[in-house]
C-alpha cells in the first residue's frame, strides 16, 4: 500500500512553500520541495560555470548533483554537493536559472524518481509545478494555490526584504511575471492544475486560512 499524497502546485509567491511545510507538520508527513531540486540544479550549474544554452552540459550536471535537505536549528537547510546553499537557493536569479532548467525534458525525467523516492509512510506532502499531474498523478489529495501576481510580487517582496536582499517591487512582478508564463507555456509539464485538483486562490487569505482549508481536504 502506497503512502497518501498531498499535492501542492501553483505559480511562484503563491504560499506553497509555507503552507506545505505546516500542512506536513500538522499532518505528521514527509515534505518535499521540488522546486529546491530544480533550484539546485541551478546552482550547481553556476558553480561549474556551465552555458546555460548547453541542454548536454545541464543534464550531466543533474545526474551528478547531490542534494540533501537537512533539518536545522533555523528550519530546512538544503545541501548542494555537500555546501549548505539554502541562501543562494533563494535568489530570485536562482528561480529564472532554475526555470530555465527545469523546461529541458531530460532534466525532468532525470529527476522523477529522485522526487518519487520522498513517498514514505506516513506520508507526503509535494510542493510544485508539477506534482499533481506528472510526478504523483495518483496522489489521493491535489491542491492548486493561486494569488493575484500583485499580491504574489509584494509577498516576494517582504520575503526578500526581511532576508535583507534589495529589490524593487516592480522588477520582482517583471520577473514574477516572466517566469510564470516560462513555466506554463513549457511544452513539458507546464504549469496547470490537474483535473481532480481543488483551486484555492490564497489573494486576501492569511496562512492559517489556507492551512485550514488544505488540512480540511485530507481531513474530512
Ligand atoms: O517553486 P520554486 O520557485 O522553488 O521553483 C523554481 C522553478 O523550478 C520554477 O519556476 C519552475 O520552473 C521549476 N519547477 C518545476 N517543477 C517543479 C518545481 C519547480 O518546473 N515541480
Amino acid at each position: 500500500e502506497a503512502a497518501p499524497v498531498l499535492t501542492i502546485d501553483g505559480p511562484s509567491g503563491a504560499g506553497k512553500g509555507t503552507v506545505s511545510r505546516l500542512a506536513a507538520e500538522r499532518l505528521g508527513w514527509h515534505y518535499l520541495d521540488s522546486g529546491a531540486l530544480y533550484r539546485a540544479v541551478g546552482v550547481a550549474a553556476s558553480w561549474a560555470d556551465l552555458d546555460v544554452s548547453d541542454p548536454a552540459a545541464l543534464v550531466r550536471c543533474t545526474f551528478d548533483t547531490s542534494v540533501r535537505f537537512e533539518e536545522g536549528a533555523q528550519g530546512l537547510r538544503v545541501i548542494v554537493d555537500d555546501v549548505d546553499a539554502t541562501d543562494e537557493l533563494r535568489l530570485e536569479t536562482t528561480g529564472a536559472l532554475a526555470s530555465a532548467i527545469a523546461a529541458i525534458p531530460e532534466v525532468r525525467a532525470a529527476l522523477k524518481e529522485r522526487q518519487r523516492a520522498f513517498r514514505r509512510a506516513p506520508g507526503l506532502v509535494a510542493d510544485g509545478r508539477d506534482m499533481g499531474t506528472v510526478i504523483f498523478p495518483d496522489a489521493a489529495y491535489k491542491v492548486f494555490l493561486t494569488a493575484s501576481a500583485g499580491e504574489r510580487a509584494e509577498r516576494r517582496y517582504k520575503q526578500l526584504k526581511e532576508k535583507g536582499v534589495s529589490v524593487t517591487l516592480d522588477g520582482l512582478l517583471r520577473e514574477i511575471l516572466a517566469r510564470d508564463a516560462r513555466d506554463a507555456q513549457r511544452t513539458v509539464a507546464p504549469l496547470r492544475p490537474a483535473d481532480d485538483a481543488v483551486l484555492i486562490d490564497t489573494t486576501g487569505l492569511g496562512i492559517e486560512d489556507v492551512v485550514t482549508r488544505v488540512l480540511a481536504i485530507v481531513t474530512g
